[in-house]
């Protein structure tokens, strides 16, 4: 029943809406929402034991290729928050090339949906050659990442056949979310944000719903961009991410060109691209950064900019108050979950436009879902 596509036409398009409920299922059990005396925790069976470990580390390594890095690049502000331990980011075919330094003081989490990436699993072994504590974050019981790590994981999302990641990633957030959570213990001075969090994780289904009901907006959005040669994606903070795996999603199955910028990094060289002709989304929801993202917004209205604007419900008007601009609007989630959300209008961004543009939404050109060599 799983591999079926039921009503929907695609699997990219079952498996965008089905997010909902394949987030319920990776939480299931991993929450504990207690009575009024007894605090709101995490439980990950799989990782009790080694706890203690990580959070002694040097520092945590995530490691991963494609959407699993982007998720764990999502997921990083939060385990630096919550662990206070330091978290580095490797792509792992860079790691390998470089033969970057890995210790035994080191935790290595290696994620992958399919747990047979090549790279991710040679940067694996590497990992256990250099005597760090390896934990697989994968969506694939058996696989042989899942079995080569100490311990690990998995993130239940339920079987993905398309081959661009969608319920994958998010469901992989929502577990480093939890890792974050785990990690980070039960300490008074971060009792209420860890609450808040919990809170958050317990609503993001409806969260979710919320956000696919933009399913026709999203098409009405991509029958606008259907010609342009490029679309890029603004991002900052919890959503740099966002903005890397939205603009993946629309390369790898609409085959348009389309580049995640970090949103700091603006003046240094993007800003030159900018006139009244390329497509900008800039995710600009509420967080920390957003009075950032504002200046940002102000810069590329002075410079035309052709932009669709990513906000928190109610935010409309404010983020568009210096210029012409179409605007996302977005439920709002406690700031290390909105990542979650912030991706789905653009994944039905993707899918909407791949279909409009004739090409295989399931199976890109030259693409495997798994990739199994190096
Ligand atoms: C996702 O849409 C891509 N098809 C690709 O980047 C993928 O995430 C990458 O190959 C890693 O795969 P994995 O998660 O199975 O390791």
């Amino acid at each position: 029943e799983q591999i079926n596509k039921g009503k929907y036409e695609h699997y990219m398009q079952k498996e965008i809406h089905e997010q909902p409920e394949s987030l319920t299922t990776t939480m299931r059990g991993r929450l504990i929402r207690g009575g009024s005396c007894k605090a709101k925790t995490v439980l990950l069976g799989g990782l009790k034991d080694h706890l203690k470990t990580i959070r002694r580390s040097r520092r945590i390594v995530f490691i991963g290729c494609g959407t699993s890095y982007n998720a764990a690049l999502a997921a990083r502000p939060i385990l630096e928050e919550l662990s206070g331990v330091p978290v580095t980011m490797e792509i792992a075919s860079d790691l390998l090339d470089r033969q970057g330094p890995i210790y035994r003081e080191d935790t290595a989490v290696f994620v992958s949906q399919s747990g047979e990436t090549a790279d991710t699993l040679h940067a694996l072994e590497y990992a256990l050659e250099n005597g760090a504590l390896c934990v697989g974050i994968t969506n694939t019981v058996g696989s042989v990442i899942a079995r080569k790590t100490h311990c690990g994981v998995h993130i239940n999302a339920g079987c993905e056949i398309g081959v661009a990641s969608t319920k994958a990633y998010t469901s992989q957030i929502v577990v480093m979310a939890i890792l974050a959570l785990a990690i980070g213990g039960d300490t008074i001075s971060n009792q209420e944000r860890r609450e808040a969090i919990i809170d958050g994780l317990f609503d993001l289904p409806n969260k979710i719903r919320d956000v696919l009901k933009l399913d026709q907006e999203m098409k009405d959005l991509a029958k606008l961009l259907i010609a342009e040669q490029s679309l890029l994606v603004f991002g900052r903070g919890y959503n740099y991410a966002t903005a890397l795996e939205g603009a993946l999603k629309v390369k790898e199955v609409a085959l348009m060109h389309s580049e995640g910028i970090l949103a700091g990094e603006m003046k240094h060289g993007p800003l030159a691209l900018v006139d009244e002709n390329l497509p900008i989304v800039v995710i600009a929801t509420r967080d920390a950064c957003f009075s950032k993202q504002q200046s940002v917004i102000q810069q590329l209205h002075a410079r035309k900019g052709r932009l669709i604007v990513m906000c928190s419900k109610g935010d409309a008007a404010s983020v568009c108050s210096g210029g012409a601009c179409r605007v996302i609007e977005v439920s709002y989630v406690e700031d290390c979950l909105q990542p979650v959300v912030n991706v789905v209008p653009l994944q039905l961004l993707a899918y909407h436009l791949t279909v409009l543009r004739g090409y295989n939404v399931d199976q890109p050109r030259n693409l495997a879902k798994s990739v199994t060599t190096q």
